[in-house]
């Protein structure tokens, strides 16, 4: 459904109803943690006593000072655990080493060459201990921004936790994005300290990510610190006043170090994401709120037990990572693998052979990769030992019901329930899911709110659907681990999330909910893109190209792609004087934004398709980019003849 489209047409029409449902064995179900009546009962007191619920919840967590009140509403802004003092590390390491999981496994690693490392609580808080102490000496205080350009290895989450511990905010920027993205980032959040590694490996080859700091450090006035982990032992560029070894910092440094009492409200991390503007977001998330949501969340949807080895496999560069590869496992003190690499290293079999070798439990992966496991067969992972497995998750974008039936079948091998859970960078947690034990799934459907989640469907102008109705998903109260601010602009905070529709929450996607109360997710209904499960703003990459010295004109659509769910097809208008350099574009947009961002097809057009008032009518250009026929109202285009030559053209 588009922007556009939907304007036109408030109700998204109902889609096919997918038919099937898949029950838990009645083996999980015996041994769940929440069975459907505890759901029932918990969910109605989240909602109608959500001071016991959350205080509940929170109590089982390790507070310095309680909280004065649970909750304190002054729309758009909410602040939880009012008065509250915790620290989110402590809680996470500390408390968990006090229940007797010292010598329990927090993290196994493994690298895309094949190496192991394994940390246990004891061990993973020495390492945290030290980092926290190496960042203090370099002068990081409270409230400082730390920006974090890593690979995924243990030190990336080491330095997260560390950050957290001390107090100081992190802002993890995914390895894939590019200088300027990175340089933008930095410089938003005003970090003087920018954590690294010299390379990380992706694919088999290192990639430079040292290198690109050096570069963004030309852009920014604020850095004065670099970190820089020795992951590839590749040559790096070094500045003798700035930049600093991470061992020689940290090997050193005291494994000793006391938390300090945090404010419940203080700010734990920002996280930059896209949204309908070409600025990114700095999503801001804070401590007490944060911390019993991920907790919760990670317990109830994946079912945890004290034996599972817990593998989400998302980077820490998104929220997935920071959620539940992160804080979410290990305030439960769960046993977390984390996989530096890609999914095809050295082949497709590599997820399997993880889970194999390690006795993987649960698995919590993308659509995308699911798509991409599919297309290379069921042989490859009927090469491996999966029994292990007793649980599945699906999260970041809507799983169509083929690729759900085929992980449920070849992964799970019909045993594993698959839970699909839908949320946001916003949102901090999970919001939408089946609890596994508690109710059956319907494949493609994200299914039923999460405690304390009051959703609903809206028009537009706020009014309320009902069931069977697809519409826009909103949220009508705020939960603890929703976003406070976007970092540095109330303004655009206020507007995006809580002012769009008067008075509830409402962050950009089209549901709609069946009899029993399922919500599918139908996708976006703003100008962001969801390219292998990651959003992209339509406005982000039209800007990067516009940048480009040929191209005076850019408008940026998606398309249905078969394995990333969507792909970037972009349409240009040249510069007099200039031609079209596919080559050169798409680099272009790799070095602007990232290789994410890289359109697939590039249309040269000579005017786009715009109506009376100069709006670029993006419904035609998805259908050319979709190679449908064109379809709808035309007469609203100044020049309807436009779209007939565009669709005439090849793309580039
Ligand atoms: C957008 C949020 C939440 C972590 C990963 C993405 C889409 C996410 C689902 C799902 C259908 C989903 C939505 C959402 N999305 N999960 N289970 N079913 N759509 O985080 O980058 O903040 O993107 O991803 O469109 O708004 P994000």
């Amino acid at each position: 459904m588009s922007h556009d489209q939907f304007q036109a047409n408030t109700h998204i029409d109902a889609m096919l109803h997918e038919i099937r449902v898949i029950e838990p064995s009645d083996a999980f179900r015996a041994k769940a943690r929440i069975s459907r009546a505890d759901y029932e009962r918990m969910y109605r007191q989240s909602l109608d006593q959500p001071d016991e619920f959350w205080g509940g919840v929170a109590g089982e967590l390790h507070w310095n000072k309680k909280w004065d009140r649970v909750l304190d509403w002054q729309e758009p802004h909410a602040q939880w655990f009012v008065g509250g003092q915790t620290n989110v590390a402590y809680n996470a390491l500390d408390r968990n080493i006090g229940r007797g999981l010292g010598d329990k496994r927090a993290f196994i690693w493994e690298g895309e060459d094949g190496e192991v490392r394994s940390y246990t609580y004891s061990e993973l808080l020495r390492e945290v201990c030290k980092a926290a102490n190496a960042l203090t000496a370099l002068g990081v205080q409270q409230g400082d921004r730390v920006t974090l350009y890593m690979p995924l290895i243990p030190e990336a989450a080491i330095a997260m936790l560390a950050c957290a511990r001390i107090g100081a905010v992190h802002s993890v920027i995914f390895g894939g994005f590019s200088v300027s993205a990175l340089a933008d980032r930095i410089g938003n959040a005003q970090s003087r300290v920018v954590i690294t590694a010299d390379a990380g490996y992706r694919r088999g080859k290192p990639v430079d990510l040292k290198a690109n700091v050096d570069q963004a450090a030309k852009a920014v006035s604020c850095l004065e610190k670099v970190v820089v982990v020795r992951r590839a032992a590749t040559e790096v560029a070094w500045d003798e006043g700035r930049d600093v070894w991470w061992h020689d910092l940290v090997d050193g440094a005291s494994d000793q170090h006391e938390a300090p009492a945090l404010d419940s409200e203080h700010p734990l991390f920002v996280l930059y994401t896209s949204g309908s503007t070409g600025k990114p977001k700095g999503v801001l998330h804070t401590t007490g709120g944060y911390m019993v949501a991920t907790y919760l969340t990670t317990q109830t949807v994946f079912d945890l037990r004290d034996d599972d080895i817990y593998w989400c496999t998302a980077d820490v560069g998104w929220i997935t990572g920071h959620s539940y590869s992160v804080y979410g496992p290990l305030l439960n003190g769960a046993a977390v693998m984390l996989y530096e690499g890609a999914p095809n290293q050295p082949d497709w079999g590599r997820f399997w052979d993880i889970i194999q070798k390690h006795r993987v439990t649960v698995l919590y992966t993308a659509p995308t990769a699911i798509r991409s496991f599919m297309q290379h067969g069921d042989e490859i992972p009927g090469r491996y030992d999966l029994s292990s497995l007793r649980l599945l998750g699906s999260v970041g974008e809507p799983i169509n019901p083929e690729a759900w039936m085929w992980y449920y079948r070849v992964i799970g091998g019909e045993r594993c329930p698959v839970v699909d859970t839908w949320w946001q960078t916003e949102t901090g947690s999970i919001m939408l899911t089946t609890l596994p034990g508690a109710f059956p799934s319907k494949p493609g459907s994200a299914g039923l709110p999460m405690f304390g989640v009051e959703p609903a469907l809206m028009t537009r102008e706020g009014e309320e659907l009902g069931a069977d109705d697809g519409g826009l998903l909103v949220i009508k109260r705020p939960w603890p681990s929703m976003l406070r601010t976007v970092y540095g602009d109330d303004e655009r905070y206020r507007k995006t999330y809580w002012g769009e529709i008067p008075h509830v929450y409402f962050a950009g996607d089209g549901a709609r909910r069946d009899a029993d109360g399922y919500y599918t997710i139908v996708g976006r209904v703003d100008d962001v893109l969801n390219v292998s499960g990651h959003r992209l703003g339509t406005m982000e990459i039209e800007s990067a190209l516009v940048s480009h010295p040929s191209v005076s004109e850019a408008a940026v659509v998606g398309r249905p792609d078969a394995v990333k769910g969507e792909s970037v097809v972009a349409f240009i208008l040249l510069q007099d004087g200039h031609s079209a350099d596919a080559q050169a574009l798409r680099a272009h947009v790799t070095r602007e934004i990232g290789a994410l961002a890289r359109p697939d097809a590039i249309y040269v057009a000579e005017a786009m398709p715009k109506t009376r008032s100069g709006k670029i009518m993006r419904r035609f250009l998805r259908q050319i980019a979709a190679g449908q026929a064109i379809e709808g109202d035309t007469s609203t285009l100044e020049d309807p003849g436009v779209l007939t030559r565009i669709a005439a053209t090849a793309a580039i």
